[in-house]
């Protein structure tokens, strides 16, 4: 059960705060059980004083103590950080990344041992613990250890498992990179709004709420999009004479592009990554 698991964070930034955030609010974990490391003593006093936390700036004795381990740290130093910690690394420990782009099969080669390996893309909603999260196993890890996952993840959002050699890139491409795709759209929308005339604060907070709103009502009814759309376009309507100029503008083959495209770029920077763990081993 994870209320029973020692937890360690290692790296405390924006991600492993949201962790500590998600995982105490929810009472899914208890403050005794959660052990946060950074190289910053700054950011360790922070997180002890707001959530009660044990923290260390020493790596190897959080590791060596927890349960599970998860790895917070950038992409570029997760290498180097994995080395430093192999020798209280086991297969009793369920071993978690959240480093965007570093395949499950470069922390293996890196290591070179058996482990309980779980790779984990969630995204920037997870400050407001709305992250969009997808979870790839490696071949050790057990249901327990997935679902286990799943719990940590949901505390700080939502979250699904799928195989990652066939969809991890395909998913950076779609909720990984996606925040980004959203806040053009509402910046757009505000832009459009202060072009008909309205206040720049208005026109913002219009299509910010209009978004959160759109979102809420796919995800609470489960209609079709599609479906809602129809009941918002009354013939010879407003919403339909927009809806024709978006498709006139290729609004929906620019996003299939664009998520296609980021995929792509994920994949390809997978490989460099790999190619540099590779490089550290030897
Ligand atoms: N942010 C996102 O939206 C997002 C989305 C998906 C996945 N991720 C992944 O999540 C991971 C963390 O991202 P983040 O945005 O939270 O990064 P971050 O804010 O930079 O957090 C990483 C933390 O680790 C610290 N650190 C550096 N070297 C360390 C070491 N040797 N031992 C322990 N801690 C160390 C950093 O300190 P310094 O700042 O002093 O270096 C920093 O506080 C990354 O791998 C990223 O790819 C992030």
């Amino acid at each position: 059960m994870l209320k029973d698991k020692k937890i360690s964070i290692i790296g405390t930034g924006n991600m492993g705060e949201a962790l500590v955030s998600g995982l105490i609010s929810s009472e899914s974990s208890k403050p005794e059980n959660i052990i946060c490391t950074d190289i910053r003593e700054d950011k360790l006093r922070m997180v002890k004083e707001k959530y009660g936390v044990d923290t260390t700036e020493n790596n190897l004795q959080a590791v060596e103590v927890s349960n599970v381990v998860i790895y917070a740290v950038k992409p570029q130093i997760i290498a180097s950080v994995l080395k430093e910690t192999s020798r209280v690394i086991d297969m009793s420990k369920l071993i978690i990344s959240i480093a965007a782009g570093v395949p499950l099969a470069a922390i293996e080669s890196c290591l070179k041992k058996d482990l309980r390996l779980i790779r984990v893309m969630p995204n920037i909603a997870a400050f407001v613990k709305e992250s969009a999260s997808v979870l790839a196993a490696g071949k050790n890890a057990t249901k327990e250890d997935i679902q286990l996952a799943m719990a940590i993840f949901d505390s700080m959002g939502k979250s699904i498992f799928l195989k990652e050699n066939i969809l991890m890139d395909a998913i950076t491409g779609l909720s990984g990179s996606g925040p980004a795709y959203i806040f053009l759209i509402v910046d757009a929308l505000a832009d459009a709004g202060v072009k008909v005339g309205l206040s720049r604060e208005d026109a913002l907070f219009l299509s910010i709420q209009t978004v959160l709103g759109s979102a809420k009502l796919l995800l609470e009814t489960r209609e079709h999009p599609g479906r809602l759309k129809d009941m918002v376009t009354s013939p010879g309507g407003t919403a339909i004479a927009g809806i024709h100029t978006l498709e006139k503008g290729g609004l929906r083959t620019t996003l299939i592009n664009a998520v296609e495209v980021a995929t792509e770029r994920s994949k390809e920077l997978g490989e460099i990554m790999t190619k540099n763990f590779l490089n550290e081993e030897g």
